[in-house]
């Protein structure tokens, strides 16, 4: 079965109020772009084309303003609410009919990846149809995130929550690449002390059944937080060094549907007459014009 995606935009952003007491953290620009074009596109990168975007009741208006139907970009979004934020793995329980059974990758809406090999990466925890896969990153203050520890032999022995003391500096990244039993696990595990249903538990039953690969992701890549305002402003910063020293765009969905075959050239020259006179629309006029 094809692959699906998720994108989990819910949550109340309440560690960047009082800016996300108006607007979904998820929309909040990160340098040109809104901050969801960057999940949105990572998963695109994978090859993946039917997506849930989850959202709180309020938000997903915006985002639907923002985002549409997504046949923009030759995809299609379901849209699915989520009432109250119980936490990650209750994603999987939201999207159980929208998966209907196939396999998925989650990416959480604030997370942005970018390196070279990433396709690659992702072709490769795509191509495991049974189990899952996750992605270590080194960073340097893991109590921040889930956190990977390894055992003597370098296999995964345990995947913990914020720890105090972290067993290791690898933490677990923002995007989860489950079997179609996500659904039923997820269902299966119980609410943690703050009454959430975690998604270290759920990678935990795959853990211990021994079919949790961790993909490390090397110093090629970079994983950015958006998790404070300090680090949501250097993400920007990041974006736009790239983008302006090599040219290129880095998170947008247009002209990945277009070199993914998606779209055609006439569909992306509409898009870039869309943003008019913005260095984004020339761009993707360019792109079409290659
Ligand atoms: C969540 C997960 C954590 C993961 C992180 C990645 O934390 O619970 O395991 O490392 O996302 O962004 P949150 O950012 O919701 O605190």
């Amino acid at each position: 079965m094809k692959r699906k995606g998720i994108i989990l935009a819910g949550g109340t952003g309440s560690r960047l109020w009082p800016i996300t007491m108006g607007v979904s953290k998820q929309l909040l620009p990160v340098y040109d772009k809104p901050m969801i074009y960057f999940p949105l596109s990572t998963l695109m990168l994978g090859g993946i084309r039917e997506i849930a975007i989850i959202t709180t009741p309020d938000d997903q208006p915006q985002f639907r303003r923002l985002l549409g139907d997504g046949s923009q970009w030759g995809l299609s979004f379901e849209w699915i609410i989520q009432p109250s934020p119980d936490g990650l793995a209750q994603a999987y329980v939201l999207a159980e009919d929208f998966l209907a059974g196939a396999p998925s990758a989650m990416v959480l809406g604030d997370n942005i990846f970018f390196g070279h090999g990433l396709p690659e990466m992702l072709a490769t925890a795509d191509a495991r149809d049974q189990g899952g896969s996750v992605f270590g990153y080194h960073v340097a203050d893991p109590e921040r995130y889930g956190v990977v520890a390894f055992d003597a032999q370098g296999r995964v022995s345990a995947i913990v929550e914020k720890p105090q003391h972290p067993p290791s500096s690898f933490a677990v990244t923002g995007l989860y690449y489950l079997d179609g039993r996500a659904p039923a696990l997820a269902r299966g595990i119980k609410p943690s002390p703050r009454g959430e249903l975690e998604i270290v538990d759920l990678l935990e039953v795959y853990r211990a059944e021994g079919s949790l690969q961790v993909e490390r992701m090397g110093r090629g890549f970079a994983w950015l937080d958006t998790g404070t305002h300090a680090s949501l402003l250097d993400a920007g910063n990041f974006v736009r060094t790239l983008e302006e020293r090599q040219g290129l765009q880095v998170g947008s969905p247009d002209e990945i549907a277009f070199r993914q075959g998606w779209i055609d050239a006439a569909a992306l020259e509409t898009r870039a007459r869309l943003f008019g006179k913005t260095a984004y629309g020339r761009y993707l006029g360019a792109v079409a014009h290659e």
